[in-house]
């Protein structure tokens, strides 16, 4: 009784290497970045970053220009409703993916690896030719692992099974039950090839959720159990990785005891220093209460979403920026929110500004850090730091946190030390002395 999360490892293969069995989700855009994935490999787990967004990620981190050089192409556009003409350039978004990660492993240190979450529903005007590339130049760029996610993948392996790492590489796919795992594994049989590892992702997770509005009648524990059975009765060895809503270093036992290798944790690091998201957002997560959050439908992508009550996207009226970003265009250049956009431009008296409700420029507002989407306990958050004199939280640092669900024991959570006196001081209060 009593074990610690450091009890157990994971393995993906069984004579293989050994990491200690927690990973970070994969948070876009630009949330789970190179510095916190950096952190888990250093520390002996495994890290993701995500491919959300690339080019707009690396204009930001490396001075590159590939949306400005977008928008200049497609500028003429703007005002029309039809966005069928605005494609990505598939060697711009090589040239942007190899150099997110490039970069990212080239920085890697430690016995840990780093993956990269890459979504079906990021669809960029061109679905199987966009994300073939993003994977290429993924596996190109020497990431040790992918996770296939928010999307069936009915046909992912194909696109990518010629690649030289591709049966080297880790590859392993999000489900939500044991339904898509087993038809992922029926379309994905004819190369051969089975997935790494298996995602479970419960009806708690932060993101997009692979449930329908009815998601508070799931479970994630009845998930798991139903698919390491399916997987027992198959005769399949593969690790069982769930995810959503597991909060301590003892939930994380919970799902080890039942036969998971790992668990996957993203909510708890929102909050650490190295998070990608600014820190007045990070402040947001520590203030929420449990009615500050909901599950809403207005992700264009058709999956509901969880995210902050009070996220600035929501009701906001921008008009579709498809021609720099455009992610979420399908094969024919259309998206939900240019619909709901339009609508309400038509419904709207002149000299009203324009409210959008029902859906969300979800590519702007993410990029911009303007959907403040969190996983269920984000309202747990303020019990894993401290109150500072000035009323904010202390932020934490990755490394805290992941020890804390690697060595913590009964549930607890351990505090971060308290920071010196001079840096909890407020500016002003600085100014003054
Ligand atoms: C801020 C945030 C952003 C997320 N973005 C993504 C994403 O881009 N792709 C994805 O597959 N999952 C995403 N997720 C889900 C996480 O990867 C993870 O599976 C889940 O949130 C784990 O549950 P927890 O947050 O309760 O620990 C996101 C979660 C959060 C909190």
């Amino acid at each position: 009784m009593n074990r610690r999360l450091d009890d157990y490892r994971l393995r993906f293969d069984p004579k293989g290497p050994e990491f200690v069995p927690l990973m970070l989700g994969g948070m876009g855009v630009d949330i789970s970045n190179t510095q916190l994935a950096l952190e888990f490999a250093r520390l002996g787990g495994i890290g993701h970053i995500s491919d959300a967004m690339v080019p707009t990620i690396t204009d930001r981190h490396y001075d590159t220009e590939f949306t400005k050089e977008k928008l200049k192409k497609y500028r003429h556009n703007m005002e029309n409703q039809d966005k069928s003409a605005v494609k990505f350039d598939l060697g711009m978004i090589a040239e942007a993916q190899r150099l997110h990660v490039e970069t990212t492993m080239n920085a890697k240190r430690g016995p840990g690896l780093i993956f990269i979450n890459c979504m079906e529903k990021l669809t960029m005007g061109a679905p199987k030719e966009t994300l073939k590339v993003r994977l290429e130049a993924a596996l190109d760029a020497g990431i040790d692992g992918i996770t296939l996610s928010a999307g069936l993948h009915l046909g992912t392996f194909s696109l990518i099974e010629d690649h030289p790492r591709f049966r080297h590489a880790k590859i392993g796919i999000i489900v939500s039950s044991v339904r898509a795992l087993a038809l992922f594994l029926k379309k994905n049989a004819r190369t051969d090839r089975l997935p790494d590892y298996v995602v479970v992702e419960g009806p708690l997770a932060g993101g997009h959720l692979g449930f329908g509005l009815d998601w508070s009648r799931y479970d994630l524990k009845t998930i798991t159990v139903e698919i390491l059975q399916y997987l027992a009765e198959n005769h399949l060895t593969l690790p069982v990785i769930p995810a959503g809503g597991i909060f301590t270093g003892s939930d994380a036992v919970e799902y080890l005891e039942l036969g998971a290798a790992a668990v996957q944790v993203a909510t708890r690091f929102t909050v650490t220093r190295e998070c990608g998201l600014p820190d007045e957002v990070k402040q947001e997560y520590f203030k929420a209460e449990p009615e500050d959050v909901e599950v809403n439908t207005i992700s264009p992508t058709g999956y509901p979403m969880r995210m902050l009550k009070s996220s600035p996207a929501i009701g906001s009226g921008i008009r579709p920026n498809c021609e720099a970003y455009g992610y979420l265009l399908d094969a024919n250049g259309h998206c939900a929110y240019i619909d709901a956009y339009y609508r309400a431009v038509a419904a709207t008296p002149p000299g009203e500004p324009v409210r959008v409700w029902d859906k969300t420029c979800l590519c702007t507002h993410m990029r911009n850090f303007k959907v403040w989407t969190c996983g269920h306990t984000v309202s747990r958050l303020k019990e894993t730091t401290r109150r500072l004199p000035d009323g904010t939280y202390q932020l934490l640092t990755a490394e805290h946190v992941f020890k804390d669900y690697q060595f913590s024991t009964d549930h607890t959570i351990a505090l971060p030390d308290p920071l010196p006196a001079a840096e909890t001081a407020t500016p002003s209060l600085l100014t003054e002395a």
